[in-house]
């Protein structure tokens, strides 16, 4: 019952889709289970570039089962643009499968998230607009849109009348645009998406659960990071969907006795796209040196993503709530040339010092990084040669860097990712993933 999640250990971007598209070699099946089309992973195979949102990254590689989980929300009009541009790729969606209980995304989550942040004033989030929080609320609320409700068009043409007149009656309070659709447009609309991808959509639990059965590999694929997280982020300034850990059994419909190994994906420093408070948040040119030389403009909204330096405080937290039985460090190439590397190991808040990410958000505004000063190392030009001959190879500074954090945090880097390409990958564990 080999399986392997894959999960964001501090805001988002932290590389998760190199990491899933390297490790999906041996799988059979990856699976996303929460999160929707503010995601953006990016995957690199030689010279074709891939941006996947809704979509999982097991799409990318022939043969294997991508699967959207009753977790996910899904916006079914963008999911096809994007299917569009996979297959334009040269590769195949044969093996994609939704989940009958996954909630749908409508246009009218999207202006509604436009119109709450309008209103939220000075407390905006600063959300991807891509309706997130507001088709979660209906989840909660349990007025959504399932995907199942495609097959069912007598109570598909209730919902709609009923939620057409709700949902305008709402966006009119906000001060927001009203949808423009008819009960037999969205309707029309909808039975289009039915045409498109009706005969995907299934029980998926049963589907994963089932191949865990067979011993197939199933690879869990997270979107944004821990501190993203609804109950464990750094609420306000969060996402509207369980990040963690404990996401998996909820978002995919497995029992916590069928997840295997959590790898924590923790890039070399600390990145942030929105609003909310980040400890090690750098400014002016020392921001602006690691945003150029990572390359960290939001694959999604197109911002430019808050840079700073590695958080362990932020990264205790991650593994306390995931599990990680695994780190896949990233982009520590991204550091060559630094004489000096900061790390952050504690916070200091009125002039206590604080260990663990503290509940509160006005004291994560007060906190003030306690720094361990790591020394940093002159880039080589040979990656190639750093591939081929492993972990050994990478200077010795690089490697003294990686195992401080190895040591905070108690946790094996079995993956070590020297740039953005699938091949740019040291495995700790020689491919030896899934025994
Ligand atoms: P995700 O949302 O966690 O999948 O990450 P994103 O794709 O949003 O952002 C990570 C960015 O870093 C992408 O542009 C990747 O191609 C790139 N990347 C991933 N790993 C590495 C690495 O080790 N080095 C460098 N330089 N870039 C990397
Ligand atoms: P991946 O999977 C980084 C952030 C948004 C905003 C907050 C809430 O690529 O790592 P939302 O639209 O979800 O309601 O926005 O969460 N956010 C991300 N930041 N990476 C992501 O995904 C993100 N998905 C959402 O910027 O601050
Ligand atoms: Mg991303």
């Amino acid at each position: 019952m080999p399986s392997l999640a894959i999960i964001g250990a501090q805001w988002g971007d932290e590389g998760k889709g190199k990491i899933t598209d390297y490790l999906s070699g041996e799988a059979d099946m990856v699976v996303r289970f929460q999160g929707g089309n503010n995601a953006g992973h990016t995957i690199i195979v030689g010279d074709r570039v891939f941006k996947l949102h809704g979509l999982p990254s097991g799409v990318v590689r022939p043969g294997k089962l991508a699967v959207i989980g009753n977790g996910v929300v899904v916006n079914m009009e963008e999911l096809l643009v994007e299917v569009e541009h996979v297959l334009e790729n040269g590769c195949n969606i044969d093996g994609l499968r939704i989940s009958d209980r996954a909630h749908l995304i409508m246009n009218y989550h999207k202006k509604l998230d436009g119109a709450e942040e309008a209103y939220r004033g000075k407390g905006v989030v600063g959300t991807t607009k891509k309706g997130i929080g507001p088709a979660y609320q209906d989840k909660m609320a349990r007025i959504g849109f399932r995907a199942g409700d495609l097959l069912e068009e007598d109570l598909l043409k209730e919902k709609i009348r009923f939620l057409i007149g709700y949902k305008n009656d709402l966006l009119g309070m906000l001060g927001g645009e009203r949808c423009g659709c008819t009960v037999e447009s969205l309707f029309a609309k909808m039975m289009g998406w039915k045409e498109a991808v009706g005969d995907r959509i299934c029980d998926t639990s049963v589907l994963i659960n089932d191949a865990l059965d067979a011993g197939d590999n199933v690879l869990f694929e997270g979107a944004q990071g821990a501190m993203l997280d609804i109950d464990h982020g750094t609420y306000p300034y969060v996402t509207s969907s369980a990040t963690c850990g404990g996401g998996i059994c909820t978002g995919a419909g497995v029992a916590p006795n069928r997840i295997g190994q959590v790898i924590g994906c923790l890039k070399a420093y600390t990145t942030r796209v929105g609003e909310g408070p980040f400890v090690t948040g750098l400014q002016g040119e020392e921001e602006r040196r690691l945003q150029v030389k990572g390359g960290e403009i939001g694959v999604t909204t197109g911002r430019s993503r808050r840079c700073g330096w590695l958080d362990l405080v932020v990264a205790e937290h991650a593994t306390r709530m995931c599990g990680f039985t695994s780190l896949a460090m990233t982009k520590l190439d991204v550091l060559n040339d630094y004489e000096e590397i900061p790390v952050c190991t504690a916070y200091r808040i009125d002039g206590e010092t604080v260990e663990h990410l503290p509940a509160s958000i006005s004291r994560m505004q007060r906190a003030e990084p306690v720094y361990k000063t790591m020394k940093g190392w002159k880039s080589w030009n040979d990656t190639e040669a750093v591939v081929r001959e492993g972990y050994d190879a990478l200077p010795a500074e690089m490697r003294g860097y990686i195992e401080y954090v190895e040591d905070f945090l108690k946790v094996p880097a079995d993956i070590v990712s020297i740039g953005p390409d699938r091949n740019e990958t040291i495995d700790r564990r020689g491919g030896r993933w899934w025994d």
